[in-house]
């Protein structure tokens, strides 16, 4: 996907040694961008601990959709009893519309295994592996090639940086669904088991990959690694905005001049973001966050992008993606869509999945097919409360996040639907279109 370049003198962290998508992205040119430097620097003079106190003092969070402090992760690996520890760069990216974590393995192979590498010294682990969609070849290919030449320099592999560094990665293409990208779910994919999440605690930190202490982190927040360690804490937490560390990737499409990834500080405002990627004059709605994410106005009330920020509105980071939507969209329609997907997509290893889930997506078809119950709106509230509650995942607690949102800022769009059985957008069939609707 292309990389749009930021109109504001914006940082690049992530996306500096980017390149071409056909230039390979080999060791020679990493290094002479301060690849794998940091690696070497720590390796030789600083300690695991102080490596996982400088992560945690940047700030960073992960990227992988939750926002959890990754220093505080790396430390509860390390404090585990004695025994192998793995990290697993999870490199999955299940939201089925997003690119930005393929787009990163594929440009800059090297910053993800780097990271990667940083993780494992930090935890002392002597394996590691990326774990990537089956259908994300030249991703998985590229990775390969960087694990083999980082290995031939002696920077990875047995008794490599003269003898300090044991740490063997292994590139597993997974195949799946949404799911798959939870991290259990994920873990478990990995042991070829099943692929269903499991009960937590205990977390993977504690009992992970083959029931061993294990760090999972997302691609894009390994690949910041190297650049906190080499710059410093304190410079990686001056990135960011209101609050925020550093930088982030983000993916904007739907009804915008210039689809593309641009990496912003985090924290920036949505409405700079839509103007970076040259929105439609009067956007109707954002759903930020992927399939489980939510419906924001696009002014965003001047919504930062950021884990907290969205969380206050009712909204998640998820993927990291921001779809825009414009006055032909049916809010009710996409709410309802993505409510089916989630649906389809989930494992039903419990009641709430395998019912709830189901029940929730009748409701949005009724509402979208014009045949909504005078107890559909109780159901609803009734049905999220108690899939939120009773969530195994965060596949179950965030699939009410597109109705409920939906409701929340678009509630003027639903009444027409509920109410009155019309569709403004003249989006769903066999409702009527709204009179002066625009269509
Ligand atoms: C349904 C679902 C899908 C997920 N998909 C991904 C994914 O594709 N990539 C990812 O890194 N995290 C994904 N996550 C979050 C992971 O469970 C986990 O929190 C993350 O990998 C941890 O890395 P981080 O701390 O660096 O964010 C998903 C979570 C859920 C509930």
């Amino acid at each position: 996907m292309r990389i749009l370049e930021p109109t504001q003198d914006w940082p690049s962290v992530l996306l500096a040694r980017a390149g071409e998508a056909a230039e390979e992205p080999t060791l020679g040119r990493a290094e002479a961008a301060g690849g794998w430097a940091s690696f070497r620097r720590a390796v030789t003079a600083l300690s695991p601990d102080e490596v996982t106190r400088i992560v945690a003092e940047s700030g960073l969070r992960g990227r992988g959709g939750a926002g959890y402090p990754t220093g505080r992760k790396w430390r509860a690996c390390a404090q585990q009893p004695p025994s192998a520890r793995f990290v697993v760069a999870n490199g999955f990216e299940a939201d089925p519309g997003a690119q930005l974590d393929r787009t990163l393995m594929e440009r800059d192979p090297h910053a993800v295994l780097e990271g990667l590498a940083l993780a494992a010294y930090a935890v002392g682990a002597t394996q590691a592996y990326v774990a990537v969609k089956s259908s994300a070849t030249l991703a998985a290919r590229r990775l390969r090639e960087a694990v083999q030449q980082a290995e031939e320099q002696g920077i990875l592999g047995t008794r490599a940086i003269d003898g300090r560094v044991d740490l063997h990665v292994e590139i597993r293409e997974v195949q799946g669904g949404f799911v798959v990208g939870e991290e259990t779910v994920l873990l478990r994919a990995l042991e070829n088991k099943r692929a269903q999440p499991d009960q937590r605690p205990p977390y993977p930190t504690e009992r992970g990959l083959f029931d061993r202490p294990t760090v999972v982190n997302n691609v894009e927040t390994l690949a910041a690694v190297p650049w906190i360690v080499a710059h410093g804490a304190a410079a990686y937490a001056g990135l960011g905005v209101g609050g925020q560390s550093g930088t982030t990737l983000l993916q904007v499409s739907g009804a915008v001049q210039t689809p593309g990834i641009v990496e912003v500080p985090l924290g920036t405002a949505l409405t700079e973001v839509l103007a970076l990627a040259g929105s439609v004059e009067a956007p109707k709605a954002v759903l930020v966050g992927g399939p489980s994410g939510a419906f924001l106005p696009p002014d965003g009330s001047a919504v930062g992008l950021d884990p907290d920020r969205l969380g206050e509105a009712g909204a998640i980071w998820g993927s990291g993606t921001v779809l825009v939507a414009d006055e032909h969209a049916c809010i009710v329609d996409m709410a309802s869509l993505m409510t089916r997907y989630l649906n389809d997509e989930a494992c039903g290893k419990t009641i709430p999945c395998r019912i709830g889930l189901r029940r929730l997506a009748e409701i949005g078809d009724r509402f979208t097919s014009g045949r909504p119950r005078p107890t559909d709106r109780q159901l609803l509230d009734d049905l999220c409360a108690d899939t939120r509650d009773a969530a195994l995942c965060a596949l179950e607690s965030t699939a009410t996040n597109p109705l409920l949102s939906g409701m929340r800022y678009f509630a003027s769009e639903f009444e027409a639907h509920i109410v009155r059985g019309e569709c403004p957008a003249g989006v769903c069939q066999p409702l009527r279109v709204a009179a002066g609707a625009a269509r």
